[in-house]
C-alpha cells in the first residue's frame, strides 16, 4: 500500500429529492436520517434486533452480536430458516397471491409469473428433490443455471433444508466452473442444456457435465430442460462418480409441502466465489441470519418498496448483486422482482426499455457499465418508450462517472427519480453506503453518505482519518450482520486480505475521500492507484474527466512506467454513437482533461478501442490494460476476461500518438 491518494475531482451539482418523493418514503428528511444514525450509534444492539426481529425466526436470538473483527457472530442462540421468511410468511398476508418473480425469457414470447404461493410450492418440490438425493444440511450444492426462474427455485431450495449453494455465472468456463466446485467440495451439481444469450443458445450441459467429471466430491447433477423437449439420457449423461437427473422428472414426483431445515443464525447459506479483477478466487460465505438481515434493512430502506412497486434489478443471479437485490432481499420484502434472462440489445438495444414498459417497472438497479453502454448506444432507444411507471434508479458496481450519472437521471429518470448509487462488495453482502432516497441530497458520482448502523471510514496508512476531500483507504471500523464470515477453507487468508492493513478495521481494498458534507466518492481500486510525479491520482477522477466529454462512451487509464514521471498516464477509450476517431480528437481530450481537474492528470497516450477488457461482471480489467500499456501484450491470467478478442484488437491497436 502506498501513501494517501489525491483527490482532483471538480464536482458540485447535487439533487435533492422532490417534496412529493420525501413525502412518500419511509425515511422523508434529512433529520429523520440523522435520527437513525444517532439511534444505531448509541444502541447498536438495540438498532439491529429490532430490524433482524422483522425476519421470522424459530428460535428468538439470545445475544445480537458476540466478538468483533475478524470474527464477530451475530444473533447467536436464533434459529431460522432463510424461505420461511422469503417465502411462507407472506403466504398468510395478502400477498399470498401477488407475483413474486415476473421473468422475462429472452425470446421475446416467453414470460411466466410466479405468485408467492406458487413460488413456495415449486422451491418446496426442489428442496424434497434434493433432499430425496440425500443431500443434507451443511453439504454444498454447486448451481450453474441461465437466469430463468429455476436459478431462484433452485438456490432457495438449498436454503430450505441448510444445504449451501454456491451460484457459479452460467458464463463462466467447465474449468472455472470445476475449480469452484472443487474448492467448495460441492455434493451436488444443478444445471441444464443451455441459455439464450444474444440469440444463441449458451451451451451449458457440456460444460456441467465436464465440471462434474473433473469434481470427485459431486455425486449428483440436476440437469434442467431449458430448451430440449425430449428427456435426457440419463445413462448418457450419467459420468464416474454421479448420477444424471432429470430436473423435471426429480422435481415433478415430489410432494409440495417440505418442512424447512431449522439452523443456527450463524450456518452459512451460502459460499459465493469473487469473480475478483486479480488473484485466484476467494469462496466469500455468508451466514443466514447476519444476511439476510442486511438483505432485507437495505432492500427496505434504499429501494423504498412499497406494494404497488415492480422492481427491476439487471444482475445476474450469478453476481451478490442478484443473490441480495434478485432474489433474497426482495423476497424477505414480499416484493415482486423482475427477472430477465437475457442480453440488453437482443433483439434490439431498447430491450430493457420495453421490458420496463411492458411490465410498469417502478424501480430499476443496473451497473455503470451497462449506462455507458446506453449512452453509446444513443438516446433513441430509450426515446421510443414511455418510461413513465419508473420512480426510483440505482447503480452498483463501479464508481459512477458523473456524465453518465447524469445521462441517467435525465434520459431514463425523466429528471423525476432520485438515483442510489449504492456502494458495497460480495464481501459486505448487502449495501453499506447509499442515499435513503428521500431523505439524502444525491451528488453525480458520489455514492453519499453511510446507511444507519454502518460505519465506513477514510483513513490514511497509518489508519488516522483523513481530512475532507483527502484521499485514502475505505474502511469500516465496526462489524455489521451481513459481513462475510471468512473464506471457504483459508481463514487464514480471511484474515489476512481484509484486518491486516488497516489493524483493527476491514479494508475494502478501495480508494476514496469524504468531502465537508461528509459524502464518500470512490476513487477506484487501491491497486490500480496511478503515481504521476509523486502523485497518486485514483483511476476514477481522471476516467471521469475522460468520460464527461461529449465524444467518450468509455474510458479507462493505467499508469506505464516513465522514467521521468515514475507513472505515464495512459488512456484507452471508446467513443459515442460508433464515432470512428477524428484528426484532433487526441489533442482535445487532453486539453479536456487538462481543463477539467489539471496537467498533472494529462494523457500521455490516448489509445482509441471499440470496446475494453472486462470481468464477466462488467468491471474493467486494468490491470491488463496496465500490462498492455507497459509491453503491447497481456499475459497474465484472463480467465475472468469477457471477451477474449479485445485483447488482441487492443494489442495491436497503433498507438495514436
Ligand atoms: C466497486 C458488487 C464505486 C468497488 C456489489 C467495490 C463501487 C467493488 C460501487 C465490489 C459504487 C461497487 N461506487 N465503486 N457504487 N459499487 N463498487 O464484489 O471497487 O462485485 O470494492 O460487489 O466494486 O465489487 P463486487
Amino acid at each position: 500500500m502506498g501513501e494517501s491518494i489525491e483527490s482532483v475531482m471538480k464536482e458540485g451539482r447535487s439533487f435533492a429529492p422532490s417534496a412529493s418523493f420525501s413525502a412518500s418514503s419511509r425515511v422523508g428528511s434529512p433529520a429523520a436520517y440523522e435520527a437513525l444514525c444517532r439511534r444505531a450509534e448509541q444502541d447498536p444492539d438495540g438498532f439491529w434486533a429490532e430490524i433482524a426481529r422483522e425476519l421470522a425466526w424459530q428460535t428468538p436470538f439470545s445475544t445480537v452480536r458476540a466478538g468483533d473483527f475478524p470474527h464477530a457472530r451475530w444473533f447467536v442462540g436464533g434459529k431460522l430458516n432463510a424461505t420461511v421468511s422469503c417465502l411462507d410468511r407472506h403466504l398468510s398476508t395478502a400477498r399470498r397471491n401477488r407475483a413474486a418473480i415476473v421473468w422475462q425469457g429472452e425470446p421475446l414470447e416467453e414470460r411466466r409469473t410466479l405468485t408467492y404461493f406458487e413460488l413456495h410450492r415449486e422451491v418446496c418440490r426442489a428442496a424434497n428433490a434434493l433432499r430425496s438425493l440425500g443431500i443434507q444440511s451443511g453439504d454444498r450444492v454447486g448451481i450453474y443455471l441461465p437466469m430463468v426462474p429455476e436459478l431462484a427455485i433452485a438456490v432457495l431450495a438449498c436454503a430450505r433444508i441448510g444445504a449451501i449453494h454456491s451460484v457459479v455465472f452460467a458464463g463462466f468456463s467447465a474449468e472455472a466452473l470445476r475449480d469452484r466446485m472443487v474448492d467448495a467440495g460441492a455434493r451436488c451439481l444443478i444445471t441444464a442444456d443451455s441459455g439464450w444469450r444474444r440469440g444463441k443458445l449458451l451451451p451449458l450441459r457440456a460444460a456441467g457435465l465436464t465440471a462434474a467429471e473433473g469434481a470427485p466430491s459431486v455425486a449428483d447433477v440436476i440437469m434442467l430442460r431449458r430448451n430440449t423437449r425430449d428427456p435426457i439420457d440419463l445413462s448418457v449423461a450419467s459420468g464416474k462418480h454421479f448420477r444424471a437427473h432429470d430436473w423435471h422428472a426429480l422435481t415433478g414426483e415430489q410432494s409440495a409441502v417440505c418442512e424447512p431445515t431449522f439452523v443456527d443464525a450463524e450456518h452459512p447459506l451460502f459460499i459465493l466465489y469473487t469473480s475478483g479483477t486479480t488473484g485466484k478466487p476467494k469462496g466469500v460465505v455468508h451466514s443466514t441470519g447476519g444476511y439476510l438481515t442486511g438483505a432485507a434493512y437495505t432492500t427496505k430502506l434504499v429501494f423504498d418498496l412499497r406494494d404497488e412497486d415492480t422492481y427491476f434489478c439487471t444482475a445476474d443471479v450469478g453476481w451478490v448483486t442478484g443473490h441480495s437485490y434478485v432474489i433474497y432481499g426482495p423476497l424477505a420484502c414480499g416484493a415482486t422482482s423482475v427477472m430477465y434472462e437475457g442480453a440488453p440489445d437482443t433483439p434490439s438495444q431498447d430491450r430493457l426499455w420495453r421490458i420496463i414498459d411492458e411490465l410498469g417497472v417502478t424501480i430499476f438497479y443496473t451497473a455503470p457499465t451497462a449506462i455507458r453502454a446506453f449512452m453509446r448506444w444513443g438516446e433513441e432507444w430509450p426515446k421510443k418508450h414511455s418510461l413513465a411507471s419508473l420512480r426510483l434508479l440505482g447503480t452498483v458496481g463501479e464508481p459512477i462517472n458523473p456524465e453518465a450519472w447524469m445521462w441517467y437521471r435525465r434520459v431514463i429518470g425523466g429528471e423525476r427519480c432520485p438515483i442510489v448509487d449504492t456502494w458495497w462488495q460480495t464481501e459486505t453482502g448487502a449495501i453499506m453506503i447509499a442515499p435513503l432516497p428521500g431523505a439524502v441530497a444525491t451528488k453525480p458520482g458520489s455514492c453519499t453518505r453511510p446507511l444507519p448502523g454502518i460505519h465506513p471510514a477514510v483513513v490514511r496508512k497509518d489508519g488516522t482519518r483523513c481530512a475532507p476531500d483527502e484521499g485514502g483507504y475505505l474502511v469500516i471500523e465496526k462489524p455489521w450482520p451481513s459481513m462475510l464470515r471468512t473464506v471457504w477453507g483459508d481463514d487464514a487468508r480471511f484474515v489476512s486480505t481484509y484486518f491486516t492493513q488497516l489493524p483493527g478495521k476491514y479494508f475494502t481494498g478501495d480508494g476514496a475521500r469524504q468531502d465537508a458534507d461528509g459524502y464518500f466518492w470512490v476513487m477506484g481500486r487501491v491497486d490500480d492507484v496511478l503515481n504521476v510525479a509523486g502523485h497518486r491520482l485514483g483511476t476514477a477522477e481522471v476516467e471521469s474527466a475522460l468520460v464527461s466529454h461529449p465524444i467518450v462512451a468509455e474510458a479507462a487509464v493505467v499508469g506505464r512506467p516513465d522514467d521521468l514521471k515514475g507513472q505515464a498516464v495512459v488512456a484507452f477509450v471508446t467513443l459515442r454513437g460508433g464515432r470512428s476517431p477524428q484528426e484532433g480528437d487526441v489533442e482535445a481530450l487532453k486539453a479536456h482533461v487538462t481543463k477539467e481537474i489539471g496537467a498533472i492528470a494529462r494523457p500521455d497516450d490516448i489509445r482509441f478501442s471499440d470496446a475494453l477488457p472486462k470481468t464477466r461482471s462488467g468491471k474493467i480489467m486494468r490491470r491488463l490494460l496496465k500490462e498492455i500499456a507497459a509491453t503491447g501484450v497481456a499475459t497474465g491470467d484472463v480467465t475472468t476476461l469477457e471477451d477474449m478478442n479485445v485483447l488482441n484488437k487492443l494489442a495491436t491497436a497503433p498507438d495514436e500518438e
